[in-house]
């Protein structure tokens, strides 16, 4: 069986420590009064690894970069038509899709991050920068911090859901890629 290295270590690394993360700044953001100090620390980190990823796209191997999976609108729905007659062709890397899903996975990170450092709790404080806005302002900050979480939690449940659903219906398991780095390569259908 022939195995491509696909997934770069930093981009597994990057990838499950967002994963955990993310789930920590839920945690901590339900229990803000014990945890903010927590919270804050982990949301510097999910904006670093955001920076971080946003540089790797240009820097990193093949299948890391944006140039091997941001496709335009055509190719993206010519992918979407085929889905739908069960006829998309395999992609190693990224399919385009999920491209564009990793695109709005990073921007609403980088928002939740960016509220998050102007967002102020009336009993605990708040980011670091909340006193640079006015108050009328960082209340807009604070509710947009909350609700944008919601609208990032649907699209990790999207994200979670279509990999189950490429599992079930592809049969093809992406999560193991995602740990050990190497895709099986082998079918004849792949798209390098
Ligand atoms: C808060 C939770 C999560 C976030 C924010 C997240 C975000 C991301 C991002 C940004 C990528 C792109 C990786 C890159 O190229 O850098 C990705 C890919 C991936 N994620 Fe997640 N993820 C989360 C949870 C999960 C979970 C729980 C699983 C396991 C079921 C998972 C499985 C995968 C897989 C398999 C890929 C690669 C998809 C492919 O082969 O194209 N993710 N995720
Ligand atoms: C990107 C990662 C982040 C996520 C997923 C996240 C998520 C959350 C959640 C779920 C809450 C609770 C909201 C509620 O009360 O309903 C919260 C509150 C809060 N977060 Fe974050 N946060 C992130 C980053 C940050 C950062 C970088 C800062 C500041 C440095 C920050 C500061 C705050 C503050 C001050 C609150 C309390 C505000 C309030 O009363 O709601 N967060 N966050």
């Amino acid at each position: 069986m022939n195995k491509t290295y696909v997934w770069d270590l930093p981009t597994r690394l990057f990838h499950w420590s967002l994963a955990a993360l993310v789930a920590f700044q839920w945690l901590s953001g339900e229990f803000k009064d014990q945890l903010l100090e927590f919270h804050l620390l982990g949301g510097y980190a999910i904006l670093a690894l955001v920076a971080f990823r946003l540089l790797w796209g240009f820097v990193g191997s093949r299948y890391a970069r944006f140039s091997d999976f941001l496709h335009g609108i055509g190719p993206t729905l010519a992918y979407a038509r085929a889905l739908r007659a069960n006829a998309a062709p395999r992609y190693l890397g990224h399919n385009p899709l999920g491209g564009w899903m990793i695109v709005a996975l990073l921007a609403m990170l980088a928002l939740q991050g960016m509220t998050g450092l102007f967002a102020r709790d009336e009993v605990v404080g708040g980011g670091p920068l909340r006193h640079m806005v006015s108050e009328h302002m960082g209340e807009i900050l604070t509710g947009l911090h909350e609700a944008s979480f919601n609208l990032l939690l649907l699209l990790v449940v999207a994200h979670v859901a279509s990999i189950v659903a490429h599992r079930r219906f592809k049969g093809e398991d992406l999560v193991r890629p995602m740990l050990t780095g190497y895709k099986d390569s082998d079918e004849a259908s792949k798209k390098q």
